[in-house]
């Protein structure tokens, strides 16, 4: 296997690796690192099964449920087909197209995402990264030491729409799921590095005023997803995508819906969350 640097301001691609052959605690061990590092990362040209693939989703975590069970796929639940059907009702178009990371309006919010690609269309279709941990970095002094202790609150639709974004608004589920605390600046937990934590999801900043908090998430977003932070991502036929949503925002772009051959997309998602247990297990060694 070879690690090597995109050609994007951030992450790792994976090649020369057969994980349907090996999944061995060395190959993911080196794998998760890499992630960790890198907050992106591809492994290539891949073929595996659903169960080889659900197999794999389970190295990085516990799988989670998703809220919309009629996309989960019947025999693996960890799993969620993403797809562009001409069928498709416009509610549902280009739902993914805002900066978020995943379940954040949950208590724990997702740690790890990844997405293997079936069928990728030629034209569009692809994934934007920003990097919150970058873009955490490049703040001023001033700025990180008045954010550093900042507690933000979340809810499903909750956020400050940044120009192009369209944040679905859910009011039962929001109901339902309430307000949820996360930090406003994630330490990772393996790597204890900082990012920003500025999900789709984030509308206030506890103990400052309504506004002044929507304010200050706004100016954050903004910042977080200037060009200089943000990787281009085309998921192709048989890769593997993934991504770190404790230093990373991601975004879809909008995609044409068509069934037609060469404009399809399927993509089988798998989110994880808590720490995988290669990782507890060298904490505890
Ligand atoms: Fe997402």
């Amino acid at each position: 296997m070879q690690i090597s640097r995109m050609s994007n301001p951030f992450g790792v691609a994976a090649y020369g690796l057969d994980l349907s052959k090996d999944m061995s605690p060395e190959v993911m061990r080196e794998l998760i690192a890499a992630l960790h590092e890198h907050q992106i990362l591809i492994i290539e040209q891949q073929h595996l099964s659903n169960a080889e693939y659900v197999k794999f989703g389970y190295f990085w975590g516990r799988p989670l449920a998703f809220m919309n069970t009629s996309d989960t796929r019947d025999d693996f639940p960890e799993m969620i087909k993403i797809d562009n059907r001409a069928s498709t009702p416009a509610r549902y178009r280009d739902g993914a197209v805002h900066w978020h990371s995943d379940s954040t309006y949950e208590e724990v919010p997702a740690a790890v995402t990844m997405l293997y690609g079936i069928e990728a269309p030629e034209i569009g279709g692809e994934t934007m990264i920003a990097s919150t941990a970058n873009a955490y970095d490049a703040l001023s002094a001033e700025m990180k030491g008045k954010i550093d202790s900042m507690v933000a609150l979340h809810c499903l639709g909750g956020s400050p729409e940044l120009p192009g974004e369209k944040i679905p608004f859910n009011p039962e589920t929001t109901a339902r799921l309430g307000i949820v605390k996360h930090p406003l600046v994630m330490q990772h937990p393996v790597t204890g590095r900082k990012a920003l934590f500025t999900s789709g999801t984030a509308f206030g900043v506890e103990g400052i005023e309504r506004e002044a908090g929507r304010e200050l998430i706004a100016e954050l977003r903004a910042h977080a997803t200037k060009p200089e932070f943000i990787s281009k991502v085309k998921i192709r036929k048989g890769d593997i995508f993934l991504w770190d949503n404790f230093q990373t925002l991601h975004t879809a772009t909008p995609i044409e819906y068509s069934d037609e051959d060469g404009k399809r997309r399927l993509l089988y998602r798998i989110s994880t969350k808590g720490l995988p247990d290669l990782c507890q297990k060298q904490a505890a060694a």
